[in-house]
């Protein structure tokens, strides 16, 4: 079943007086339970695409669909209880504590059907945090809270733009569990956009963007 079918997207940036052609006629295929590596060089679009999804930018022409079509994606708390976003810094409020930050987007967004926070940092072990503020976390657990933070709302997709680049090579790999840990228990999608190769590994499909175009990879050939 298809969770996000992106079709026939082009995409461009006016630069002065050129048009910079960022993303040409790409679609992209996600199902459920999925893990979806997006590489390619800096500035070749990636997180242009991301935000496409997430409707921060727009774009020029084509169709995005979601859940089978299922989803009216220009409602907005919809589309936001059906997307997570992770991003290369963590960005968790600073001023408020780990539970607090999870208890947000659900407040805020008044989703219903959410998990219970407490039990989610029970359940990936990072309850002893509880109480903690952002700035008090290594970044590993920063970036491990803000994992939970991105399924609090139980969404089908998450997004996640360079999620390990900040990290070193240890909390690296405790990430990579965590994201297929989070696939199993929940069978959620992920898209992840990465220059990180080692991200491969856990990939289902592995997309790679340059110069405006996009093709499909097997593992061996990256
Ligand atoms: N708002 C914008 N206005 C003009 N150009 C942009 C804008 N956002 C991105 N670009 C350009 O689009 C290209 C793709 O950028 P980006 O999507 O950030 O690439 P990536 O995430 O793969 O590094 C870059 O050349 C970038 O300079
Ligand atoms: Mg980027």
């Amino acid at each position: 079943m298809s969770l996000l079918k992106i079709e026939k997207i082009n995409k461009s940036f006016l630069d002065g007086d050129n048009e910079l052609n960022v993303l040409s006629n790409i679609s992209i295929n996600i199902e459920s339970n999925q893990i979806v590596i997006l590489m390619g060089p800096s500035g070749a679009g990636k997180t242009t695409l991301l935000n496409l999804i997430s409707h921060i930018e727009t774009y020029d022409s084509g169709k995005i669909e979601f859940d089978n079509n299922k989803l009216n994606m220009t409602n907005d708390n919809l589309r936001k209880s059906f997307l997570g976003l992770i991003l290369q810094k963590h960005n968790l409020l600073p001023e408020f504590t780990v539970l607090e930050n999870l208890t947000i987007p659900f407040e805020l967004n008044k989703v219903q059907n959410h998990h219970n926070p407490i039990d989610l940092l029970k359940t990936f072990s990072l309850d002893s945090k509880i109480n903690n503020y952002p700035n008090e976390l290594s970044a590993g657990e920063a970036q491990r809270i803000s994992l939970l933070r991105a399924i609090i709302n139980k969404p089908k997709i998450i997004l996640a733009d360079e999620p390990t680049a900040n990290l070193d090579y240890e909390n690296l790999q405790i990430i990579c569990d965590f994201i297929v840990d989070i696939k199993k228990k929940y069978s959620s999608s992920f898209l992840i956009a990465t220059h990180d190769e080692r991200l491969c590994d856990l990939a289902d499909k592995i997309l790679y963007l340059d110069n405006g175009k996009l093709s499909e990879r097997k593992k061996n050939q990256i």
